[in-house]
This record gives C-alpha cells, sequence and structure tokens, in this order.
C-alpha cells in the first residue's frame, strides 16, 4: 500500500504535504507533485494536510492510473523537501475538472 497524489493536485500544488513527509518521498514536477510509492511508508500524515484534498490512500477504488503515474514521475522528477510559493491562482484550479487533459506537465519541478 502506499499513498498517491491524484488529479486535484494539478495547478494548486500547495506543497504542505511535503513539510510533514517523514521520509521526504515528495518528486516535484512543474505543476504537480508526486509520491514514491516505494518510498511512501503508509503513515498517513500528508493526507489530511493537502488543502486541495489531493492525496489519497491506494486502497481506494479507482487510483490505478494514478499510482502508475506516481510512480512513472517519482523516478524523473528531482525530490521536494521544503514548501515553496503555492502558484498565484491556485485556488481559481482547485475543484476544476479534466485537470489532467487540460493541463499535466510531465516536466520536471524546478
Ligand atoms: Fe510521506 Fe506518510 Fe504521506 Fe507516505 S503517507 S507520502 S510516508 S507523509
Ligand atoms: Fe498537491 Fe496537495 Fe501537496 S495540492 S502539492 S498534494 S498539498
Amino acid at each position: 500500500m502506499t499513498y498517491v497524489v491524484t488529479e486535484n493536485c494539478i495547478k494548486c500544488k500547495y506543497m504542505d504535504c511535503v513539510e510533514v513527509c517523514p521520509v521526504d518521498c515528495f518528486y516535484e514536477g512543474e505543476n504537480m507533485l508526486v509520491i514514491h510509492p516505494d518510498e511512501c511508508i503508509d503513515c498517513g500524515v500528508c493526507e489530511p494536510e493537502c488543502p486541495a484534498e489531493a492525496i489519497k490512500a491506494d486502497s481506494e477504488d479507482g487510483l490505478e492510473k494514478w499510482l502508475e503515474l506516481n510512480a512513472k514521475y517519482a523516478s524523473d522528477w528531482p525530490n521536494i523537501t521544503e514548501k515553496k510559493d503555492p502558484p498565484a491562482d491556485a485556488k481559481d484550479f482547485d475543484g476544476k475538472p479534466d485537470k489532467f487533459e487540460k493541463y499535466f506537465s510531465a516536466e520536471p519541478g524546478q
């Protein structure tokens, strides 16, 4: 089992999650983060910290796509351990539909 970052992180990217992870297993893309499934120890502390409610336990139904995406990009993107400034328009994108199709970026974070 692991926790995964899901669609609503895209373009919200609040990064409160990285501050609490005891094993620093978040990785940063241009407009979302992912969790490395092999490094996550399933402690669950990040889940309630996400203002966008984008972090889910992979035991929930329908998260296969997101588990795959987290695993893939955790290998490609740089590790992030400290919160940065979220995007200025993060709130405008909270809850928007079809964020993956419209906005997902495979580019790494800075
Ligand atoms: Fe880190 Fe725990 Fe969240 Fe896994 S569940 S990403 S170990 S804070
Ligand atoms: Fe994304 Fe939520 Fe973390 S929006 S960056 S998973 S706090």
